[in-house]
């Protein structure tokens, strides 16, 4: 099994170490061999090669079965041409890969329930949303453009989908509702948005198929309140790609962090990459203070969704587990009465787990 590792910039490299820890103690328990191959993306890849992602990262992201990766991007990069910025890497490899479907499990952990910001009454006895947020279209891949005119600029982004984006999203949304709770929630702003339009055309005439599915619509101002006034009323949510990004943002706090929250990228193709939704924190970046736990459980994704390593995914997310009964908690996590600790303490604890 042929993984490809980007670090990226931040605490990228902090939680891939993490997670690559984590990774290490699977391959010794199942006697499995993963191949790891470690390759440039972002401002680091800027740095060492003049451009955000190098032609070799692409080849061996295509050559290998799943990608690894951290988070790019950073302050340092914040001024240089915006064709060349840290996340151009990033959305190019996902655009080379051909991952159309990010899948961003929202799940609380009855651990941290302290930590979210929600009352405990909102939460219950657990939360469990999948956001299938589209990951290859819409305005960050539309034609954008600057010029100037008189008083000033003017300055566009295209927000534009066609049948077949929204048709291969949208069965893999059905598809994921079909194995968990059966409902199915298309946000969009289909009564300003003439491509959300398009999306409730699409997405209605394809759960006809889906008859089992009970498919919903909401508005996505509507969804970013009900989201806090009532997650549990959430499945799995499908989404284009802007609100897809906000809203997995939102959902990431009522399970009390943004660095508990993992990604699976999958497509047509053989090649999926897991990274956590968060970005690469560039203000706690080599404090030993980011929480690893979201690339980890993107590691058990990958042995999940690439590997079909069902058990030892579930070991994964059995040791974060114990390891938070245990009372341990990174600083984002981190409630009275508990044991503070590091990103290198949580990864040994939970590779130590497994
Ligand atoms: C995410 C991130 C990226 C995105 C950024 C870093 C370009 O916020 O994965 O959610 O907007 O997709
Ligand atoms: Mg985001």
């Amino acid at each position: 099994m042929k993984i490809a590792v980007i670090r990226g910039d931040g605490i990228g490299k902090e939680i891939v170490g993490e997670a690559l820890k984590v990774l290490n103690a699977v391959s010794k328990k199942y006697k499995v061999n993963f191949n790891l191959n470690e390759v440039l993306l972002g401002g680091i890849a800027i740095d060492k090669t003049g451009g955000p992602i190098p032609q070799e990262t692409i080849d061996v992201c295509k050559a290998s079965d799943a990608v690894l990766l951290g988070a790019v991007g950073g302050p340092k990069w914040d001024n240089i041409p915006s064709n060349l910025r840290p996340e151009i890497g990033l959305l190019g490899i996902r655009k080379a890969l051909g991952v159309f479907a990010n899948l961003r499990p929202a799940i609380l952990f009855p651990q941290l329930k302290e930590a979210s910001n929600l009352k405990p009454e909102v939460l219950g006895d657990g939360l469990n949303i999948m956001i299938v947020r589209e990951l290859i279209g819409g305005a960050y891949f539309g034609e954008k453009k600057r010029i100037d005119i008189p008083g000033g600029q003017k300055a566009w982004d295209t927000l534009s989908y066609s049948t077949p984006e929204i048709d291969r999203i949208a069965r893999k949304a059905f598809e994921i509702a079909g194995q968990r709770g059966k409902k199915l929630t298309l946000v969009d702003k289909a009564n300003v948005l003439e491509s959300s339009r398009l999306w409730r055309e699409t997405v209605t005439e394809i759960g006809k198929e889906y008859k089992n599915i009970d498919l919903q619509y909401m508005y996505v101002d509507n969804a970013s309140m009900q989201l806090i006034r009532d997650p549990k009323q959430f499945d799995v949510i499908v989404t284009e790609n802007t609100f897809g990004d906000i809203l997995s943002d939102e959902a990431s706090m009522l399970t009390g962090s943004l660095g508990m929250l993992p990604s699976a990228s999958v497509g047509d193709g053989k090649v999926g990459i897991y990274e956590p939704i968060h970005g690469s924190a560039p203000d706690i970046a080599g404090q030993d203070k980011a929480n690893p736990i979201a690339t980890i459980m993107s590691v058990a994704m990958m042995l999940r969704y690439s590997f079909n390593m069902n058990e030892a995914a579930d070991d994964i997310e059995n040791a974060v587990s114990k390891v938070l009964d245990k009372g341990y908690r990174t600083p984002d996590i981190m409630r009275e009465g508990k044991q503070l600790v590091g990103t290198v303490k949580m990864g040994d604890l939970i590779a130590e787990s497994i």
